[in-house]
C-alpha cells in the first residue's frame, strides 16, 4: 500500500482527492458523506462577492429600509444576509463533523470592503480559504497590466487581514502566464488554483440562438492543465492544486507528475457518485504499487519542465514539429 498523503498549504492529507467547490460541498450532510467517502480535503461551495458586500452595507446604515426601499429588495437582501450567516455555520458544524481540512471559498473580482469580512470565516474555523477570483478580460479599455493589478491589490489586502492560508483559483486567461503565476506565487498566497471551469457559450443550430456549453468538464479540458503546471510546477513559489477535466485515477496522477501538490474535482463526482473517490484512490495505490513508489513525494513533479530532459515537450513547436509530421 503506497502512502498517498501529502501536506498542501501546510496543511496535512491523508490524499491529494479534493472536493471542488461545487453543489457537492454546501451541506453538512454532503460534507459528511465525502469525508466517510474517503476524500482528502474539502473546499465548501463559495460564497459571492456580493452576497458578503450585502452584509457589510447592513452594518453601515442605521435603518436598512432607507437603503432596501421597496419590499423586493428588502427580502433578496434578508436572504443574502442569510446566506452570509448560513456559511459560517456550514464552516462551524463542517469542522466539529470531520476531521479533514475545510477549506472556504470566496467567487471575487475586486479587492472591495468585502475582504475584512473574510475574518469572520477565519474565526468559523476554516482551515484555509480559496479566492475564486475572476475578471474576463472583455473590456477594450482595460490592459492586462490593469486587471493584473487588482488581483495583486485583493492579495496584498487579504494577506494582511488573515493568517490562514490562502489559495488562489484563477483562470487561464493571463497573456504573460508564466511571468504573472510566478510573480502571484511570490504574493504571500500558498497555493494556486490551475485552472477554474467556465461555462462557455454554444450555439443551437435549430433554433439559432445562444446557449450554454456542458455543465460538466470531459477528460480532454484536463491536457491544458499538465501543460502549464508542467511548465510552472518548478519555477512558483507555492503549491499547485489541479482542476477542470480530472476524471479518474489515472488522470490525477498524470497531474501530479508534472506538479500539483493536490487535484479537485467536481464532474466526475457528479457523473459517477461521491464513493467513486475510493475506486481513484484504489487504481492510484495499485499505479504507485506496480512502480514501486512508496509515497506520493517520490513522485509529485518528477515530470514537471525543471526535471525532464526536454522539457520543450510542453510548449507549442513540438505541436508544430507533430503537425508536420503528421501525414
Ligand atoms: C455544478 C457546479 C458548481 C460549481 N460551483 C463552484 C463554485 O461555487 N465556486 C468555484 O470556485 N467553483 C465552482 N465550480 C467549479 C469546480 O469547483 C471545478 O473547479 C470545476 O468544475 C472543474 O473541475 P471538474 O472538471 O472536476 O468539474 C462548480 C462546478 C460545477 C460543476
Amino acid at each position: 500500500m503506497a502512502d498517498l498523503s501529502t501536506t498542501y498549504m501546510g496543511l496535512k492529507l491523508k490524499n491529494p482527492l479534493i472536493a471542488a467547490s461545487s453543489g457537492l460541498t454546501d451541506t453538512l450532510e454532503k460534507v459528511k458523506t465525502l469525508a466517510d467517502d474517503g476524500i482528502g480535503a474539502i473546499v465548501l461551495k463559495s460564497l459571492f462577492e456580493e452576497q458578503i458586500q450585502m452584509e457589510i452595507d447592513s452594518l453601515g446604515v442605521n435603518n436598512m429600509f432607507n437603503t432596501y426601499t421597496d419590499a423586493e429588495n428588502y427580502v433578496s437582501y434578508y436572504t443574502k444576509e442569510h446566506n452570509v450567516n448560513k456559511y459560517l455555520t456550514l464552516i462551524e458544524e463542517s469542522k466539529k463533523a470531520v476531521d479533514i481540512p475545510i477549506i472556504a471559498s470566496i467567487n471575487c473580482m475586486s479587492a472591495g470592503e468585502w475582504v475584512d469580512f473574510a475574518k469572520k470565516i477565519e474565526s468559523a474555523g476554516a482551515d484555509a480559504i480559496e479566492l475564486n477570483m475572476f475578471i474576463l478580460p472583455s473590456d477594450a479599455e482595460l490592459s492586462g497590466k490593469e486587471i493584473e493589478a487588482v488581483y495583486f491589490d485583493l492579495i496584498e489586502k487579504i494577506t494582511s487581514i488573515l493568517k490562514i492560508p490562502i489559495a488562489l483559483k484563477i483562470s487561464s486567461y493571463f497573456s504573460g502566464m508564466a511571468n504573472t503565476l510566478v510573480k502571484l506565487s511570490n504574493s504571500g498566497i500558498s497555493s494556486l488554483v490551475m485552472f477554474n471551469r467556465f461555462y462557455n457559450p454554444d450555439i443551437d443550430l435549430e433554433t439559432e440562438t445562444l446557449t450554454s456549453n456542458r455543465i460538466y468538464s470531459v477528460p480532454e479540458e484536463n491536457s491544458n492543465n499538465l501543460r502549464w503546471i508542467g511548465i510552472l510546477s518548478g519555477k512558483v513559489n507555492c503549491d499547485i492544486s489541479s482542476t477542470t477535466g480530472i476524471e479518474n485515477g489515472e488522470t490525477a496522477l498524470k497531474n501530479i507528475l508534472v506538479g500539483a501538490k493536490t487535484v479537485q474535482i467536481a464532474s466526475t463526482l457528479y457523473k459517477n457518485s461521491t464513493n467513486y473517490i475510493g475506486t481513484m484512490l484504489r487504481d492510484m495505490d495499485a499505479w504507485m504499487d506496480s512502480k514501486n513508489y512508496a509515497s506520493l513525494s517520490e513522485i509529485t513533479g518528477k515530470l514537471n519542465a525543471s526535471n525532464i530532459k526536454h522539457p520543450i515537450v510542453f510548449e507549442r513547436s513540438q505541436f508544430m514539429k507533430y503537425y508536420s509530421d503528421h501525414h
